[in-house]
């Protein structure tokens, strides 16, 4: 039904076709990266960032600002009339008058869904609580694709805090459209959700659980880490104890194939260590690069200005 007008609140909302679109378009609109581009002339994006973020929200403007268009927003709650106590549905309400199209992080799970319901203007979920980061999903896609041609038959390590990190369930539901091969590497404190390994048992994606990253390294072409998420622990006392659990150096890296790559979200903290990225393996800067572009992607395509 293509992407046009439609929110971009989970993964589970796109078919496999969908996802094929996105990934065609932004490599059609990948030059346009540097050349810029009319495609969004007129048209505004506003973003409403409740919670920290430079990647995101820095990613989705440059993306309007090359195609053209423009931005509003805040990124500091604090400076805006949420803080004299105005409710999300308002705030979407007022400023869907301003803007085309809208970029929403929360802190709260079910906040992007709940945005969505109220906003005659699409919607797309830049990061709501543990639940999802659908647009970071679709990059660390397009990643994989551009720098390893292909996805099918691909072995994939998500390693790291699979419990609260919101990038692990989109990917994970995102890449159980695919014939791949997933290890889930985590503190057994902080393994992937039940209701998420149990949706994919459902849909067939083969997977297995580990916790240790030595087991799996030899195997795999991707190796996705991820930040434990200290914010999202109840008990603070609990993240001590996971605290640099994962921490991949280039002596660990001799175990892995010459041709696995290493990607990861960002922020990174001490799971990579910085002479990581001097090796041919990291390509988290690069998926930068691609997020950028591939936000460019959904844009324009829910903007209906390509289809
Ligand atoms: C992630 C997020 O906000 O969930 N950051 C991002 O958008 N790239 C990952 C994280 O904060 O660890």
């Amino acid at each position: 039904m293509g992407l046009k007008g439609r929110d971009i609140v989970s993964v589970t909302d796109f078919s496999k076709e969908d996802v094929d679109s996105i990934m065609r378009t932004a490599k059609k609109l990948e030059p346009l990266t540097k050349e810029g581009s009319d495609l969004l002339k007129g048209k505004v994006l506003g973003t409403l960032f409740f919670e920290p973020s430079t990647r995101t929200r820095l990613s989705f403007e440059t993306a309007m600002i090359r195609l053209g268009g423009s931005v509003i927003g805040f990124a500091e709650p604090g400076t805006s009339s949420i803080a004299k106590g105005e409710t999300l549905a308002d705030t979407v309400r007022v400023v869907e008058n301003y803007a085309d199209i809208l970029v929403i992080r929360h802190p709260l799970e079910g906040s992007s869904r709940l945005a969505a319901d109220y906003s005659s203007i699409p919607v797309i979920n830049a990061g709501a609580g543990s639940e999802e980061h659908p647009t970071q999903a679709f990059l660390d896609l397009y990643t994989m694709w551009r720098e390893l041609g292909k996805v099918d038959g691909l072995n994939i390590a998500i390693v790291g805090d699979l419990k609260y990190g919101r990038t692990v369930h989109s990917l994970a539901y995102l890449l159980s459209k695919y014939r791949v091969n997933l290890f889930f590497v985590s503190p057994p404190t902080l393994r992937i959700r039940e209701e998420v390994s149990g949706d994919l048992r459902k849909l067939g994606t083969k997977f297995e659980e580990r916790t240790d990253i030595k087991e799996v390294l030899p195997m795999i072409d991707v190796l996705y880490l991820t930040r434990i998420q200290k914010e999202r622990f109840p008990d603070l006392a609990e993240y001590e104890k996971v605290k640099g659990y994962y921490r991949i150096t280039t002596e660990l890296l001799k175990e892995a194939k010459g041709n696995m790559i290493i990607l990861h979200p960002l922020p990174r903290l001490d799971e990579i260590d910085v002479a990581v990225d001097a090796t041919p393996h990291a390509r988290y800067f690069k998926q930068v690069f691609y997020g950028v572009v591939t936000r460019m992607a959904i844009l324009a395509l829910v903007l209906g200005a390509v289809d």
